[in-house]
């Protein structure tokens, strides 16, 4: 891929897209997946774009999401059918696909399964995964703990993250992504 051509254009896109909020939130994750790719013997450039296109469509709302994609032919299941925003990675992936010619395949997957964590994801999603959540803006004793565990071993970070946040769903009476529970249980953790 034309790399830097790339991550010049998913910027442009973020910052078109997103407020400045969700933008320097999005400048901050790719650092932080560009980092632990770095640690962690990945490509930088692939995670940092990975970064950059995450949540390009976060605020885009519901039903445009739900429209995009039944046009695009994204697979919609009943927990994002009543919760649409958790396409927000899938269609992200799509209109990196399709707008700016992305086709790398860690890349789209790392953008595609980011929100809920997903069955033998591969090492960059592992760490757009987990950048997401450790990246400076986010604040915490757990956060703190987890940063250190990323440093160390992606799984074993994403299967923290996800097991804390799926028993903090649960504790509220929410309903928990099936993909997340499956995700938990394919990297060794109890759902
Ligand atoms: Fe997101
Ligand atoms: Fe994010």
């Amino acid at each position: 891929m034309n790399e830097n051509f790339l991550l010049e254009a998913a910027e442009a896109h973020a910052r078109e897209r997103l407020s400045d909020k969700r933008y320097d939130h999005t400048m901050r994750v790719a650092r932080t997946a560009e980092r632990l790719a770095g640690l962690h013997g990945l490509d930088p450039a692939k995670a940092c774009l990975a970064g950059l296109l995450h949540d390009l469509m976060r605020e885009t709302d519901g039903k445009k999401l739900l429209r995009i994609a039944a046009e695009r032919g994204v697979p919609v299941d009943d927990a994002e059918r009543g919760k649409p925003m958790l396409l927000h990675g899938p269609v992200a992936a799509e209109v990196a696909k399709s707008e700016l010619g992305v086709r790398d395949e860690a890349v789209l997957e790392a953008v595609r399964v980011h929100t809920t964590g997903a069955t033998g994801m591969g090492p960059l999603a592992l760490a757009v995964f987990v950048a997401d959540k450790i990246e400076p803006g986010r604040e915490g004793e757990w956060v703190e703990e987890l940063r250190g565990l990323a440093d160390k071993d992606l799984r074993e970070a994403v299967r923290e993250s996800l097991a804390s946040s799926i028993s903090y769903t649960e504790e509220r009476g929410r309903a928990v992504h099936p993909k997340s529970r499956e995700a938990l249980e394919w990297l060794g953790g109890k759902s």
